[in-house]
């Protein structure tokens, strides 16, 4: 297509030049009955998986109904979604923390047309567009990252391994009968973008081999102090190496024994690529939650510290989450989270139960924390 401008003029880019504007103030986009009842609700239901009522003090009602969404979309289903909400929610919708959408409406008769309207929209491949559900004690969104759509330093996938963990426990999105809310989280490396460090479950791009170096470009490309600060375990030093010409060039070297593959270096300096195909996988964590329920929040535990990728469809771990989903809805008390049934049947009761391998690999070595985390007492259960 041929150039078409917005009327931008790059040879004089700072006239006209709008700045600091911010976001839309929310309100601009409240629908009329929320405007009217916002700091005046008195209390609300869960009507069914995905539907909620909220009632007013002045006794006004508001029906949400609660989609699925993949957060990764076309402009084609964000239409159809704004089409959705012209036909029944007079213009008007939400997303929510989880990525989710919801729609509003303020009538029983209203709320019947939208749900049978979404449970009736599906893809040609067959997948619903508009799923309802996600509230309440069951499996929500899962909150992920960017993966080999569009980062660089992603030892997994985001969305085809979120695609196939919600098909595998799709029916815990449409219902509530977990002990309480599950939520998974993923990130594609342990920058950990999101909220896999305090997920009930959280699953973790990993590597297993040191980066390779780029001798030629890592003076060109790199600040290599920056490297050498980036390193968690001080693996990173700088060095000369000798070239054939017989001049010498700095670089960087990197002790492979204290290396464990962070990736950290490598986000600082181009010349240290890590990814590998073979090397690359996902561990696996649980236990943490962010709500002061009964118990503080938690940090969740890795459990599994490997696990091969297997694209499209990463049956293994697709197969781990699930065990571990059926072991705790089987096993822990109502209201009771994944990490506060965990730690209150003990972690090795959690292994046997779950039948998870408990390797080395999962016991903490790093600095003088770690100490805190082996068991100064004798008591265990056999
Ligand atoms: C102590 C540090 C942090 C805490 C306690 C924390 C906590 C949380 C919580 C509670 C959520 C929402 C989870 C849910 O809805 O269930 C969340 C989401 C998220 N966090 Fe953090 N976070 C922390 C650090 C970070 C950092 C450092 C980043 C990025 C560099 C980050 C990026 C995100 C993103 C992208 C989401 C998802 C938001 C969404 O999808 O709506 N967080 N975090
Ligand atoms: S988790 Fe890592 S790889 Fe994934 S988007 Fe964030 S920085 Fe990129
Ligand atoms: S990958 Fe991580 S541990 Fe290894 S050298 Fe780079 S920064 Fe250090």
């Amino acid at each position: 297509m041929a150039f078409i401008s917005s009327g931008y003029d790059p040879s004089s880019p700072m006239k006209n030049r709008i700045t600091d504007i911010g976001p839309r103030k929310y309100s601009e986009f409240y629908p009329p009955f929320i405007a009217k009842n916002k700091g005046k609700w008195a209390y609300h239901e869960i009507l069914e998986p995905g539907v909620l009522v909220h009632v007013g003090e002045s006794g006004d009602k508001v029906y949400t109904v609660r989609c699925g969404t993949a957060r990764l979309m076309s402009i084609t289903l964000i239409r159809e979604m704004c089409d959705i909400a012209d036909k029944h929610c007079s213009g008007y919708l939400r997303f929510t923390t989880r990525s989710n959408v919801e729609f509003m409406v303020d009538s029983e008769d209203k709320l019947k047309a939208l749900k049978s309207d979404l449970a009736a929209r599906k893809f040609a491949g067959g997948s619903y567009k508009f799923p309802i559900g996600g509230t309440g004690a069951g499996i929500t969104n899962i909150i992920h990252t960017q993966g080999w759509v569009h980062c660089h330093t992603p030892a997994t996938d985001a969305s085809g391994p979120v695609k196939a963990v919600m098909d595998e426990v799709f029916a815990d999105f449409q219902q509530m009968r977990l002990p309480a809310p599950l939520r998974i989280s993923l990130a594609c490396c342990i920058n950990m973008c999101g909220a896999v460090h305090c997920s009930d479950i959280g699953i973790v791009g990993i590597h297993r081999k040191p980066p390779m170096i780029d001798t030629d470009w890592v003076d060109q490309l790199c600040e290599i102090p920056l490297a050498v600060a980036s390193c968690p375990t001080a693996a990173v030093r700088p060095t000369k190496i000798d070239r054939a010409d017989g001049t010498k060039m700095n670089s960087i070297a990197i002790k492979n024994e204290r290396c464990m593959y962070c990736g950290n270096c490598y986000t600082m300096c181009p010349a240290l690529p890590i990814s590998d195909k073979e090397g690359d996988g996902m561990a696996i964590m649980v236990g943490g939650k962010v709500s002061n329920r009964i118990s503080m929040p938690k940090f969740s535990k890795v459990v599994v510290a490997y696990i091969p990728n297997e694209p499209p469809r990463w049956p293994s771990m697709t197969k781990v989450i699930k065990k571990i989903v059926e072991v705790y809805a089987a096993n822990a008390n109502k209201y009771e989270r994944l990490g506060e049934w965990a730690e209150r049947i003990g972690w090795e009761r959690f292994f046997s139960l779950t039948g998870l391998k408990f390797t080395h690999h999962l016991i903490d070595d790093f600095r003088d924390p770690a100490y805190y985390t082996w068991r100064q007492s004798t008591q265990f259960k056999f």
